[in-house]
């Protein structure tokens, strides 16, 4: 989940580095470091916590060169100190590592026992004291790193810089996103194309087992037994503006407005905007394979496994096909037994998260169809499906994911509706009816961000309550889950997300006045029973916000707040019910003084177990 950038053949290496990783400072931020080849020699400057640190040090002594490796961790094998952040030096090498090395403790003690000192706690370490030994015995750096890579078990990816080589680096991966950017006589090589994006459009991303030399102007891409392969470079689209706050104090907030917009460029590829119909023309190529599905399962961590839960309801109830939902890390490890006949969908904004990716391979090997809904394209997930869809977000920097949730809620109305036209279950006009009402959805969206204010208003008081507890039915269980989600990763507060029917089996007795009760009761069909819960929450003394369709008066009376919803349909309303709770994590966090965008502890792409 570290962020890394390397730079070669320009003089503004330095800033290039420290943009980059600027940009990549979502995948960790607990240290950093850089190092710079100034033609004789490699000078290194580490700062513990946020890039500003390292870029205060860079003010007073800047590092010169024209090719330079930088690192933004996220600490997994010891605690974020300056001696654990990257790059490592080792002799003449230094590099910068994302991943785990999985061997790391045998390696150790293998070169203690060669009667090398080593100075950090981390893995990565040691992958410098490899590519060490091997220069010094074969004198070429690409050499020296194919008999590394066999010694390493593992994801890795890596930059390499050598001392004797001031005109080289090498770059390799078994897994990690690396991707190189062809700039006009230069390269930047990085985790993510955001590092990339000022300089170039021009990108080769590497798959797993490959590796990139650069010298000078020439490169060439091996594997990993040095072969030379040929690969192709791509022109990618895109716009500065995707990666600017725009005028917004953080990005999530910028990214939370910008879901009306994200929602509809989610559904454009997906939807006949003339006909009122649905068109997938990837998925009509597998026509005969869905309409023969018999079972979905739906595979997914964090805020994308609540999308998922979503799913479950729209493919249940509008396409009539059985539909299950797994927590990726719990999915792998436990001997799932897939039914023949059945659609494995992987749902990944990064497209990165290792146990999703983990779960998408092992559905492979059991021989069933897997079809990825990410918002990151090429990732890992994205080139190893069978099936790919989009969820068209645009780039989310926030490492609380909003936009790209809603995005996904989108393409799975449509899939779900797609699936029911394949299997015959879906009349014209319940097509045109699905269509409509997502075609509405952005600007019922719009109305809803309205309250933005009531919660920067409200969250003084709201970060006094000693917890929370979301409760929801329906489709507005995951809407639950998903607030407290939120709520513990930014505010880091105690939440809890329940189907509200299951208050009496036991969390009941969490409630008293310090209790602030959510409560998700738009106006469905479990409208009624959602209601009695509210009752019995509000009669143990529960602070009630009720979040439900416009002029509820019963609703109102229960609350202390009533926030009410456009009235829309049932698979409508979690788009709608999502953005209060989302404007209300967002404000108690803030009012509490915590970082919005880089909560502690978290990175937004979990590469690791
Ligand atoms: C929460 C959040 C995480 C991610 C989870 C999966 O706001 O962002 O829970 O949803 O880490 O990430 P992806 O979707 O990239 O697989």
């Amino acid at each position: 989940m570290c962020g890394i950038v390397g730079c070669v053949g320009r003089d503004d290496a330095q800033d290039v580095i420290i943009k980059g990783l600027k940009s990549l400072e979502y995948r960790g931020y607990d240290s950093a470091g850089i190092a710079m080849h100034n033609g004789d020699y490699i000078n290194r400057t580490r700062a513990k916590g946020k890039l500003m640190n390292l870029e205060q040090k860079l003010a007073k002594d800047p590092l010169i060169g024209k090719n330079g490796i930088g690192h933004t961790r996220w600490a997994t094998h010891g605690p974020p100190s300056e001696k654990n952040a990257h790059p490592h030096s080792i002799g003449g090498v230094s590099i910068v590592h994302n991943g785990i090395i999985e061997n790391y403790l045998e390696l150790r003690d293998q070169l203690k026992s060669m009667g090398l000192d080593i100075y950090s706690d981390t893995d990565s370490e040691l992958i410098a004291h490899l590519v060490n030994i091997e220069v010094k015995k074969t004198g070429e750096l690409a050499s020296a790193v194919k008999n590394v890579i066999p010694q390493l078990e593992g994801a890795f990816a890596v930059l390499v810089l050598s001392e004797k080589h001031p005109d080289e680096m090498i770059a390799f991966t078994n897994g990690p996103p690396l991707l190189v950017g062809f700039a006009e006589e230069s390269f930047i090589i990085a985790s993510d194309l955001l590092a990339i994006m000022p300089y170039t459009n021009k990108v080769t991303y590497l798959s797993e087992g490959e590796i990139i030399y650069i010298n000078k102007t020439n490169y060439k891409f091996f594997n990993n037994d040095l072969k030379e392969i040929q690969k192709n470079i791509e022109t990618v689209d895109w716009s500065d503006e995707l990666v600017e706050k725009s005028g917004y104090s953080h990005f999530m907030l910028k990214e939370i407005f910008e879901q009306p917009r994200s929602m509809a460029k989610s559904l454009e590829p997906y939807i006949d905007v003339d006909n009122h119909s649905i068109t997938m023309p990837e998925l009509e190529k597998h026509a005969d394979f869905f309409k023969s599905v018999e079972q979905v399962y739906i595979i997914a961590c964090g805020t994308s496994f609540y999308s998922g839960m979503v799913g479950e309801y729209l493919i249940e109830k509008i396409a009539g096909v059985s539909c299950k939902v797994d927590i990726a890390s719990e999915f792998r490890y436990r001997e799932p037994k897939l039914i023949k006949n059945s659609l494995v969908i992987l749902i990944s904004q990064s497209g990165e998260t290792a146990d999703t990716l983990a779960a998408l391979r092992l559905a492979k090997e059991q021989g069933v169809k897997t079809m990825t809904l990410c918002n990151v394209q090429h990732s890992s997930m994205d080139r190893e499906s069978d099936i790919q869809t989009y969820m068209n977000a645009g780039v989310e920097i926030g490492v609380a994911s909003t936009k790209a949730f809603i995005c996904s809620l989108s393409v799975l109305n449509v899939f779900s509706g797609f699936l029911a036209k394949v299997k015959g279950n879906f009349e014209k006009s319940e097509e045109e009816k699905l269509v409509k009402a997502l075609l509405a959805t952005p600007s019922h969206m719009e109305s809803v961000l309205t309250y933005d204010k009531f919660f920067a208003d409200a969250a003084e008081r709201l970060k006094s309550y000693k917890g929370f507890l979301y409760m929801g039915r329906g489709v507005h269980f995951p809407i639950a889950l998903e607030g407290a989600l939120k709520l513990k990763e930014l505010a880091y507060m105690h939440a809890e997300g329940y189907a509200a029917g299951e208050m009496k089996h036991g969390p009941l007795a969490l409630i008293d006045e310090q209790m602030a009760v959510v409560m998700l009761a738009p106006q469905d069909d479990l409208y009624e029973k959602t209601i009695s819960n509210l009752e019995t929450a509000k009669a143990r003394g529960g602070q009630v916000i009720s979040i439900g369709t416009i002029q509820d008066k019963k609703l109102k009376e229960l609350s202390i707040n009533f926030l009410s919803l456009p009235e829309v349909d049932w698979n409508i309303n979690p788009f709608l019910a999502v953005i209060p709770l989302q404007l209300l994590s967002f404000h108690v966090a803030n009012a509490l003084g915590h970082d919005v965008d880089q909560p502690r502890n978290l990175a937004k792409s979990v590469t690791v177990e």
